[in-house]
């Protein structure tokens, strides 16, 4: 079992059936403020920092997904709220997951954005624990030096350059302990495919078609894997579909959104 709770940062908008949205890594809740804006007026529209990002504070050891989850749950809770909708973009993703693995009672309705079932490779492993190593001897340069082109499509640096210098500028402030536990969270998550097999509930899965990170394939495996799925393509966008592509992304989003919560509300 995990290590003691953090208590989570966050921000809150409206009023209705709620939606908890989880950032991707290395970012934190700002990366939503598109979603904030188009979103307005549904519902009530949660937004926590995970342990180590943002604003929340960092935990014991590695932050794994489901250390993250619980952080998640005992958010939900200190806010009064019993069900909700559940969304979350790459790493963001694997911490629904491990929520549903926790709580899936909780969860009314899914969104996996540009995200994967599948635990790390024994490559993958490795490499993030190369990247532990520089961010213990070098600082946050690390990050920016390999993740900057792939979070992104081709086209953003030209596309969107106001996009991809706000992330940059995001990166270069993460902390790089709390980055480095997450980072060992990640290498230690396990396979989920069966656990989204085995979830009743309605699940959106949302890719950017450019997505060079967590590839549509991924997506086309969790939309097939889930009981009751739409998925979504979104052209033009890369792994942060939701910034590159905001209106499509927020669009499919709301439909969603709507639809739980009018099954919530009888
Ligand atoms: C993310 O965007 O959250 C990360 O790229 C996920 C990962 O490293 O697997």
């Amino acid at each position: 079992m995990s290590a003691a709770v953090v208590a989570l940062a966050h921000e809150e908008d409206g009023r209705g059936h709620p939606l908890i949205l989880l950032h991707a890594f290395p970012l934190h809740r700002g990366m939503w403020a598109p979603q904030r804006e188009a979103l307005a007026g549904i519902g009530r529209l949660v937004l926590p920092d995970l342990r180590g990002f943002g604003e929340s504070p960092e935990g014991e050891g590695p932050a794994t997904m489901d250390a993250m989850a619980a952080d998640v749950l005992a958010l939900a809770d200190r806010l009064g709220i019993g069900r909700f909708v559940l969304g979350g973009l790459s790493m963001g993703g694997y911490v629904s997951l491990a929520l549903l693995r926790r709580a899936a009672e909780r969860v009314s309705g899914l969104v996996l954005a540009d995200t994967r079932p599948g635990a790390d490779t024994e490559e993958a492993r490795a490499n993030r624990r190369a990247v532990i190593e520089r961010l213990r001897e070098g600082g946050t340069a690390v990050l920016e030096e390999t993740m900057m082109g792939p979070l992104f499509s081709e086209r953003a640096p030209s596309a969107h350059p106001e996009i991809v210098e706000r992330v940059r500028g995001w990166i270069r402030a993460v902390s790089p302990t709390g980055a480095a536990a997450a980072l060992e969270g990640m290498a230690r998550r396990p396979d989920s495919l069966a656990l989204l097999e085995s979830y009743p509930g309605p699940v959106l899965v949302l890719v950017g078609e450019e997505d060079r990170l967590t590839p549509p394939s991924e997506s086309d495996a969790m939309a097939a894997a889930a009981a009751r799925s739409r998925l979504v393509r979104i052209p033009e966008a890369g792994h942060l579909s939701n910034l590159e592509a905001h209106r499509a992304f927020s669009a499919a989003l709301a439909e969603h959104w709507k639809a739980c919560a009018d099954r919530e509300t009888p």
